[in-house]
């Protein structure tokens, strides 16, 4: 099934927001297929960013991501990119609404706490990116509640 890579930055780990994040995707039922808190060095991150790298604030967005340990996370189920977006709220939280991470919780744009994959090729490749080791795979009981 479709699955996301869900990243909390520098920012949410610092501010003690790790938890709140993931249990926002595990109570809307998604499942959780892997976890890791790391520090990522520059070239991890430059190639995660690489579409923006002629962004005039991409050496600064390097520069945050790495400054501190983030928590990766791969979640699972059906539309988990779009809905994972919804979830966030919109990149710049001047735009985000209440009731989204990014609308409750920031109010700068190069701060806004959390990344999540915008297609379902970007996810796949940040999932190898993130997770080259692979991820788990396994069935939940509980999905007979969640899906028809
Ligand atoms: P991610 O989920 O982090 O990938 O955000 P996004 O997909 O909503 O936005 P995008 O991929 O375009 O940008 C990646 C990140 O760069 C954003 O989350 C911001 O932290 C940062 N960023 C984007 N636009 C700006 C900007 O105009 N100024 C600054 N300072 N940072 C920006
Ligand atoms: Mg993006």
């Amino acid at each position: 099934s479709e699955r996301t890579y869900i990243m909390v930055k520098p920012d949410g780990v610092e501010r003690g927001l790790v938890g709140n994040i993931l249990t926002r995707f595990e109570q809307k039922g998604y499942k959780l297929c892997a976890l890791q808190m790391m520090q990522p060095s520059k070239s991890l991150l430059e190639e995660h960013y690489k579409d923006l790298n002629t962004r005039p604030f991409f050496p600064r967005l390097i520069k945050y991501m790495s400054s501190a340990p983030v928590v990766g996370m791969v979640w699972s189920g059906k539309n988990a990119v779009k809905t994972g977006r919804k979830i966030l709220g919109a990149t710049n939280p001047l735009d985000s609404e209440p009731g989204t991470i990014r609308g409750d919780y920031c109010i700068d744009v190069s701060q806004n706490l959390c990344h999540g994959s915008d297609s379902v090729e970007s996810a796949e490749r940040e999932i190898s990116l993130w997770f080259p080791a692979g991820v788990c795979d396994y069935q939940r009981r509980y999905d007979s509640f969640i899906y028809e």
